[in-house]
């Protein structure tokens, strides 16, 4: 056993604003929204798309793909008031982003909250993006980088329209239970966002559809469900779809989701 002043803790924060940026310097932290930014990242690179650049505005986006090598390639995704931006190829529902359109493709992307919660993240030594689609990886990679640099682990929830939002929460509690052995809870949130999770995981039916009625409930998924989304919700309740931790690293084109090297 290690000692316990080596022992790593998990931070969760219900929304960017509740955590400095600063706070998250050298450690591991894990963005998370569900639904459905950092579910449609996983679900692009698990279809084979080569990156996913995060940006911050619509105008961004097309600046950067304006200035790619092989631009007529790129794909520009992300969504604004929930729907696809106008002249962009595709939305934020992770099921478009399948191998046909985006197999090695790089993919510009900018999403209401989840891409900014990533800028937030941005001083954290490793960046992951969170979600039910890719669970057990991005716990695995989690567990290792924490070990390897003794670090915490924080969880940071993107939230709606700067509000706290359960489907995010729930995610955080099914991380939290994923690295507890390694990562003691480190707030009173991480207990709050466990017990919010293990209500569910124990609730009767099958568990995909557990979660998708938790989150179809909740504030990000009464959203899509109003602009008929309602499938999204399904496809982001699925636990390891991909099997693969989407990483924010920097490269030459700036800030970019590739599959974490592992082993
Ligand atoms: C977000 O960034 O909050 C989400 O992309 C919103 C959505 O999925 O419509």
């Amino acid at each position: 056993m290690k000692p316990s002043t080596l022992r790593t803790r998990t931070f969760t924060h219900l929304l960017p604003a509740h955590v400095e940026p600063w706070i998250l310097e050298g450690t591991v932290t894990i963005v998370i929204d569900v639904l459905r930014a950092t579910t449609t990242i996983a679900w692009a690179l698990g279809s084979g798309a080569a990156r996913v650049l995060p940006v911050l505005e619509p105008a961004d986006a097309t600046s950067l793909r304006d200035r790619l090598e092989g631009r007529e390639r790129v794909i520009l995704g992300g969504e604004r008031m929930g729907v696809r931006i106008e002249g962009f190829h595709l939305g934020n529902s992770p099921r478009d982003y399948d191998a046909d359109r985006v197999d090695g493709r790089t993919i510009v992307f900018t999403t209401t909250n989840g891409t900014r919660a990533l800028a937030h993240a941005r001083k954290a030594r490793r960046v992951l993006a969170g979600s039910f689609a890719c669970l057990s990886a991005v716990a695995r990679v989690a567990r290792s980088a924490a070990a390897e640099q003794t670090s915490d682990v924080h969880l940071l929830c993107a939230g709606t329209d700067g509000g706290v939002t359960l489907e995010d929460v729930l995610v955080a509690g099914a991380l939290a239970e994923r690295l507890s052995d390694d990562a003691p809870a480190g707030n009173d949130e991480t207990l709050l966002a466990l017990h919010a999770w293990r209500h569910v995981a124990s609730a009767p039916g099958e568990q995909g559809e557990r979660i998708a009625r938790a989150m179809r409930d909740a504030r990000g998924g009464v959203n899509l469900v109003q602009l008929g989304f309602e499938r999204d919700i399904r496809d982001a309740s699925i636990i390891d779809h991909v099997n693969a931790c989407p990483e924010l690293v920097t490269g030459q084109d700036g800030p970019a989701l590739v599959a974490a090297r592992e082993g």
